[in-house]
């Protein structure tokens, strides 16, 4: 999708979109579309109602003369109430809207668009980025799509008269770059984004100036990765760690560590799952795109700070190799786990890789992303992502950093109790507590592989890798979800 700024007057063609306040001026392209058609807009929005309120939208089929093949009043509700936030969801609507027409272009009317206290650079970059997100679509295996299947929409014009607008969308350019990798990744289907190829992806990102390193199985096995190794020990694909490293920041600070649960397919291993929805597993490597997608947005926009993306990718299967129930396996960390659960392989994954990372690289601060319990569903549904964090500074600068970026998160528990559920009569500890809070158990577990004084958090983001539903600016499928919070969270504590 090309995406334009301009100043220049209104070419007249394809579909343009005017959005108004209930308690704001008309905007321009309103009033000349109204005079020319002696006041068909202004009758048109009174007998469908239109006023203005957030979220609706009017599709109206231009009357001959005015050029434009489509006109959609989009409502943006009070001026007041009126957020970056909104405008993505603004932008994002109407895309749709025009998405399902033959229309090729889209031309968004901002002339006489504003709201008080917010930049008219910034309104317009997001109604931009909203539209671009909202535009992506994952179709490469349909190979059968008829020329009249596929959207006809290429273009997107910004018609502000802002010249700011231009640069400040450059950055939420990347961004999008960025969550348009992360749905890539996790839209994949199993027997195409395994381990090594998932590995591969991460090299693409060479070429924006991120260090990409591949650790294979045979460093594992030396470095001791046997809670990682155990999950991946049934499979035919071999199990890979990736380390991203991208150092935009000063030459001597510590980096952020990003870590990813990056299962590639979670069968459930021999504590099978059953068999319908089962492929819904195939984005269990949600937290590993999420950290993948956020090291692009990162290294496109040349953020001015240390991060490391760490991701352990495992396809958790159930062959004759594969580890049993009630398997005892020592961990990087010298600890050792009883294995009671093959099904409850995240935390296995993330226990290696969370060592690992504060062995290498001394992070002061460490954000898990992991698609790691179900329960957080029931608990979230698919609103919040979970969080848990061992640190209050941290925990607040995530849940502004979700505020801020529309990847919300909620603070859940994680206390002593937890912990005590976890306690095993064999080994160190067993890798599943009981019916009773496991998001928080599970968090528990992670937390005995985090090193003292470490600030660290863990997002259980199992609600939010995948909608089931459209929703502005995302489509349904894979979200995205994660990189516009860690850029967000990276942006606001790193590069202050
Ligand atoms: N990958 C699943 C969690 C999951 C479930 C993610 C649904 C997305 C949607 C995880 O590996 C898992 O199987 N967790 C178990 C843990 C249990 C065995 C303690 C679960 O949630 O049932
Ligand atoms: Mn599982
Ligand atoms: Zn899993």
């Amino acid at each position: 999708m090309q995406i334009i700024f301009t100043k220049a007057a209104l070419s007249k063609t394809g579909a343009v979109v005017i959005p108004s306040f209930v308690d704001g001026p008309s905007s321009s392209a309103f009033i000349s579309i109204n005079e020319e058609t002696d006041g068909a807009l202004e009758r048109a929005s009174k007998s469908a109602g239109f006023s203005g309120k957030k979220g609706q939208i009017l599709e109206i089929v231009a009357p001959g003369g005015v050029g434009f093949g489509r006109i959609v009043l989009v409502g943006a509700g009070k001026t007041q109430n009126f957020t970056l936030l909104d405008a993505e969801t603004l932008g994002g609507s109407a895309l749709a809207k025009v998405m399902r027409t033959r229309e090729k272009t889209l031309l968004f009317a901002l002339d006489g668009f504003s709201a008080p206290g917010m930049d008219n650079a910034d309104l317009a970059a997001r109604i931009a980025f909203g539209a671009r997100l909202r535009s992506y679509q994952f179709d490469k295996y349909r190979t059968k799509l008829e020329k009249d299947q596929k959207p006809a929409l290429t273009k997107i014009s910004i018609h502000t008269p802002s010249s700011a607008a231009k640069s400040a969308y450059a950055t939420l350019d990347y961004i999008c770059n960025g969550v348009f990798l992360t749905r890539d990744l996790v839209s994949e289907p199993a027997n195409i984004l395994f381990p090594e190829s998932f590995a591969q992806r991460c090299r693409e990102l060479e070429s924006l100036g991120v260090r990409v390193k591949v650790l294979g199985v045979e460093e594992m096995k030396k470095l001791g990765m046997h809670a990682l190794l155990g999950v991946g020990q049934g499979s035919a694909n071999e199990s890979r760690v990736v380390a991203m490293e991208w150092m935009g920041g000063k030459k001597n600070d510590a980096p952020v560590c990003f870590v990813g649960k990056g299962v590639t397919f979670d069968s459930g291993g021999i504590s099978l799952k059953p068999g319908p929805g089962m492929w819904d597993m195939k984005w269990d490597m949600g937290g590993a795109g999420a950290v993948t997608g956020a090291l692009m947005a990162l290294a496109g926009r040349k953020a001015k700070a240390n991060v490391v993306g760490i991701i352990g990718l495992v396809e958790n299967m159930p062959d004759g190799n594969a580890q049993r129930p009630g398997d005892i396996v020592t961990s990087m960390s010298g600890q050792t786990i009883e294995v009671l659960n093959t099904d409850a392989e995240g935390r296995l994954v993330l226990a290696d890789i969370l060592w690992w990372a504060q062995e290498v690289y001394k992070p002061k601060t460490m954000i898990d992303l992991a698609t790691l319990t179900g329960a957080i569903i029931v608990a979230l549904a698919n609103e919040f992502g979970g969080l848990f964090a061992n640190n209050e500074t941290l925990a607040g600068q995530l849940l502004e950093a979700g505020e801020a970026s529309g990847d919300l998160l909620w603070r859940m528990p994680l206390t002593k109790a937890f912990d005590e559920m976890i306690k095993s009569d064999v080994a160190d500890m067993k890798n599943i507590g009981g019916k009773e809070g496991p998001s928080s158990s599970a968090a528990a577990f992670l937390a005995r592989f985090v090193k003292p004084g470490v600030a660290w958090a863990h997002l259980d983001i199992a609600g939010k890798a995948w909608t089931d539903k459209d929703q502005s600016p995302t489509p349904k499928g894979a979200t995205g979800y994660g990189v516009r919070l860690l850029n967000e969270f990276v942006r606001a504590t790193l590069e202050k």
